[in-house]
């Protein structure tokens, strides 16, 4: 690019002896700015390269004099947390349930961390803070299934409900429609007096002997449930599916057969117990159940 320059008159600088149409190239010498910033960035590079992990060779890599290494920092963050377990994990595994819902301290370290996991883990099904939904029942109702124990509800999460579990607790609603052991006028009959267990219309002589005949080794005589078959109390103002003339008839015509899933391999035995006590507290109506 140097030769068969000349000088320019004006700014001095030589000009690169290419020219287009009259206008000729200066030289102009690449500015002291970008020097000092490619000299220091390039220093910076060596620097850093002499200091850091930086070339991968085969099995191993260039470890660099400060010897840093990202997996012992990640090995040593967690042995310090572990090192940390807030006093309450140790506590609340070794304590027994009545004796963690009898201390309030306890209670609100359970209220927080299982707000968490119902969060994470339960409200898409069971709705925030245990509302429930259209299949999915209301777990702050305490209309229990399969009881309310913190016990019981820590087996029910163990398990499972209709899962592939092989202790799994199994719910069958019969479909008396479908399976013929019902014939429309009766399942008509029938609902009538479901829907007056509640209040929700008048009683049915007719209703009542079907029920007897055909409900009751599940749903107890009176209708208030038992827990032994994981069926729903019929009298009180909860319902999974529903208590509208249509969706009894559709579950008295079909069956249900509800499915929760078991937790035992996704939850932690810590986990587990904290989500019954939080459970069983959201339905006693825990007074600082968390977000
Ligand atoms: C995929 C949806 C789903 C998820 C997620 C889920 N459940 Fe369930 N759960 C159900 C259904 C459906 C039932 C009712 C089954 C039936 O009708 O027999 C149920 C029932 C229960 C019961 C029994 C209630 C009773 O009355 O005895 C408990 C307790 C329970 N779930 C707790 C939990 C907890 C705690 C979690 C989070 C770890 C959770 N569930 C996550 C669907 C779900
Ligand atoms: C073999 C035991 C069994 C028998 C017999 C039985 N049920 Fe059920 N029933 C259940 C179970 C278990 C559930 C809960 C199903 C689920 O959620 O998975 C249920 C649920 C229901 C529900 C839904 C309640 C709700 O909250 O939405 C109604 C309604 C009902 N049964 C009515 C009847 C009537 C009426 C009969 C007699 C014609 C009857 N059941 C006979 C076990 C039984």
């Amino acid at each position: 690019m140097s030769g068969g320059g000349e000088r320019d008159p004006i700014t001095g600088h030589m000009t690169t002896g290419h020219e287009w149409n009259g206008i000729k190239e200066l030289n102009t010498p690449v500015p002291k700015a970008v020097w000092f910033f490619l000299i220091t960035t390039f220093l910076f590079s060596v620097v850093w390269w002499v200091l850091m992990p930086a070339w991968p060779l085969g099995s191993t890599y260039t470890k660099g004099l400060l010897g840093i290494d990202q997996r012992q920092v990640v090995a040593a963050d967690l042995k310090q947390a572990a090192e940390q377990a807030p006093a309450w994990v140790a506590t609340v595994t070794d304590t027994d349930y009545a004796a963690i819902q009898a201390d309030p301290a306890l209670m609100d370290q359970v209220r927080r961390h299982g707000a968490v996991l119902f969060g994470d883990n339960c409200a898409a099904c069971h709705g925030v803070g245990g509302s429930g939904g259209p299949g999915y029942p209301a777990l702050a109702a305490g209309s229990w299934l399969w009881g309310g124990s913190p016990e019981a509800l820590a087996e029910t999460i163990r398990v499972g409900i209709n899962s592939d579990h092989p202790e799994t607790r199994i719910s069958q609603m019969p479909a008396f429609g479908r399976d013929q052991m019902l014939t429309r006028p009766d399942i008509i009959a029938v609902l009538a007096h479901v829907r007056s267990l509640s209040g929700a219309g008048p009683a049915s002589a007719a209703g009542q002997e079907l029920f007897t005949a055909n409900c009751a080794a599940c749903h107890g005589e009176e209708g208030r449930g038992m827990v032994e078959m994981g069926a729903p109390n019929l009298t009180d103002a909860t319902w999974i599916y529903g208590g509208d003339e249509q969706t009894i008839f559709a579950t008295v015509f079909n069956g249900r057969q509800g499915h929760m899933p078991r937790w035992d391999q996704r939850l932690s035995d810590l986990d587990r117990k904290v989500l019954a006590l939080y459970v069983a507290d959201l339905a006693a109506g825990g007074k600082h159940a968390g977000p």
